[in-house]
């Protein structure tokens, strides 16, 4: 049960009471909240049909709301819009049953679906940077508001593991280790358990190699041969392949657990590889692909924005498979695997036009419906010129240095007194890292993530406004109240609800505007939903906090304000649950 569905549910039954069975009622939460709760436009969409002005049919319907004392009052207001006001005693009698479900009052029409999202997207070797954040932080929330309204999910970090950068790699260390054993082709045996460099080294080794494919053509020349010996299987490169992976795999994962993002499949584009090969052959049988300029390809047509798309590669002219084909094969390898209802793309939207080749492809060829898979892009963090983040020095900032930038900047907060006051130094030193990181994810999501945005380090972990703290700070107080009156978190039925306050009403409509919420962020993918929704509920709760205090009320209104607590507590729990939030207890 739910708010939403309680008003529909009777509205509808006033529609029929009036000779109108199934009318579209269109009910919604009111436009004009200074004046009603919901809204009804029904009457208008019914008149013609039923051959009667809208005004006369909305106050037929009217007086049958009217009879309910769960109205306080029903109106009909303009050409015929109904606006009800729910009664405050049928406000408070619902909390216990709506609130302390499992899902405070969500309730899914339709039927779960099973979905695969492609989210993060590090590349092996390469240092992970400002561009990852968004992928990782986004499509981590929309995995769990899936979960939230029931969806079973599978998330997948496709990790950049394969093609030129891998060669580039190995053609670099074969410079600085000529002797080691995998590039001896008489090497019988195993090759050694760690590679001659570490992570650190690792780091830096592929920008240089990058950087000279681009002035020397040799090392160009042997970076493209060593990436072709790599992939037909030289088992010298592939064993330190391997153990370069590893030892990527372990540094991204290290850095995806400070920011509390979990993948359940560790998957690459070189799990797919042998696939690939075995596709493009049957792609070219069934006469898939035609050959264009040396290169094979699969002709698209129109975009969904009615322009041109040029014509997928597959193989290109020097025979190298492309990386578009990369991803065709893993949309093979998931429905093999798992034959999902969807698989979602969490990627930047600069890449939209490669994915869409790929999902018109995938049709094309039979292999998965273009309609079951969704590019959800995001747009670029920006600095204060408006152009993509660079460093001081014009490089692009890593993630780590992102990461280190918010929490020093919740740190310095803390040591000037602007939050965390009662803190000791070291609990400012563990809270200053979960405020940070809360903070930069929150400015991230608070996005519609569509849209660029501009990173300011300043703002970002403010206490007032928008941002991650002041939520966080809210939370804080809730917790911190509920310790002083010796209350733990726990509500039971015998825990009523009194509104006596025109505050105490918003923060109840408000929690009970949580199921149309959540609908909203699920239907659209959009995080950026909830953080709206926590924020208007964090200002609620503080209205409260202010103007109707605990202390000093009679016994049953400052029970009923501590139930009021512990909901709003319970429901902004489960929604920085869903953005991947980490609350502290103090702070
Ligand atoms: N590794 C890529 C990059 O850093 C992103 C991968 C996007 N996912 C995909 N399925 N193509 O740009």
């Amino acid at each position: 049960m739910n708010l939403q569905n309680t008003v529909k549910q009777k509205v509808a039954k006033a529609f029929e009471m009036a000779g109108f069975e199934n009318a579209n009622t269109l009910v919604r939460t009111s436009d004009r909240p200074d004046i009603s709760d919901y809204q009804s436009n029904g009457a208008l969409a019914l008149a013609k049909t039923a051959k009667q002005p809208p005004r006369v049919l909305a106050e037929k319907i009217a007086e049958y709301l009217r009879a309910d004392s769960f109205f306080k009052t029903v109106s009909v207001d303009g050409p015929g819009f109904i606006n009800m006001t729910i009664a405050d005693t049928a406000l408070a009698d619902m909390a216990y049953e709506v609130l302390s479900a499992d899902k405070c009052g969500y309730e899914r029409a339709d039927m779960p679906q099973k979905i695969v999202i492609d989210y993060g997207g590090p590349n092996c070797g390469k240092v992970l940077h400002v561009g990852h954040l968004r992928s990782a932080v986004i499509g981590e929330s929309i995995k769990r508001i899936c979960r939230y309204v029931g969806d079973e999910v599978i998330g997948d970090v496709h990790l950049g593991d394969w093609g030129k950068p891998m060669g580039q790699i190995i053609t670099e260390v074969q410079e600085r280790f000529p002797n080691a054993p995998y590039f001896d082709d008489n090497h019988t045996g195993d090759y050694p358990a760690e590679a001659p460099f570490t992570a650190e080294d690792l780091l830096n080794i592929y920008p240089i190699a990058s950087g000279k494919c681009k002035t020397d053509e040799d090392f160009n020349a042997k970076a493209k041969e060593n990436t072709r010996l790599l992939q037909e299987g030289h088992p010298g490169y592939r064993a330190l392949w391997k153990q370069f992976i590893a030892m990527s795999v372990a540094d991204i994962k290290e850095l995806y657990n400070i920011l509390g993002i979990e993948f359940e499949l560790w998957h690459g584009e070189s799990n797919v590889q042998e696939r690939l090969l075995k596709m493009v052959d049957r792609l070219k049988e069934k006469g898939h692909l035609v050959l264009d300029d040396g290169a094979y390809v699969i002709p698209m047509g129109k975009s969904k924005n009615g322009n041109d798309l040029p014509p997928m590669i597959v193989v290109k002219s020097d025979g190298a498979v492309s990386y578009g084909a990369t991803d065709l094969a893993t949309v093979e390898e998931r429905v093999e695997e798992f034959n999902p209802d969807h698989i979602f793309y969490v990627i930047d939207a600069r890449q939209s036009m490669a994915l869409e080749q790929v999902f018109i492809a995938s049709d094309k060829i039979g292999l998965y419906p273009m309609n079951k898979l969704e590019f959800l892009g995001f747009g670029t963090i920006n600095g204060a010129d408006n152009k993509p983040y660079k460093t001081r020095s014009g490089g692009v900032p890593t993630l780590r240095s992102l990461i280190d930038t918010a929490v020093e900047a919740a740190l310095k907060k803390m040591e000037a007194g602007e939050m965390g006051k009662d803190l000791t130094a070291e609990e400012k030193q563990s809270i200053s890292k979960i405020v940070g990181v809360s903070a930069l994810k929150f400015a991230d999501l608070m996005n519609d993530r569509t849209t660029n945005y501009i990173f300011d380090e300043e703002k970002l972990t403010g206490t007032e406004g928008k941002t991650g703290p002041y939520i966080l700070y809210a939370m804080v107080r809730m917790k911190s109240i509920l310790q002083k009156m010796n209350e733990t978190a726990q509500i039971t039925p015998a825990d009523k609800v009194i509104l006596s306050n025109p505050a105490e009403r918003s923060l109840m409509l408000r929690l009970y505007g949580l199921p149309d919420m959540v609908q909203t962020a699920y239907d659209n993918r959009m995080p950026h939903v909830i953080c709206d929704y926590l924020f208007k509920l964090a200002q609620d709760f503080n209205t409260f906090y202010h103007d109707c205090p605990i202390k000093g009320a009679d016994e049953a209104t400052q029970k009923s304000r501590l139930t009021l607590t512990k909901y709003t507590l319970r429901v902004m729990s489960q929604m920085t649950e869903l953005l991947g939030l980490q609350v502290p207890d103090k702070m």
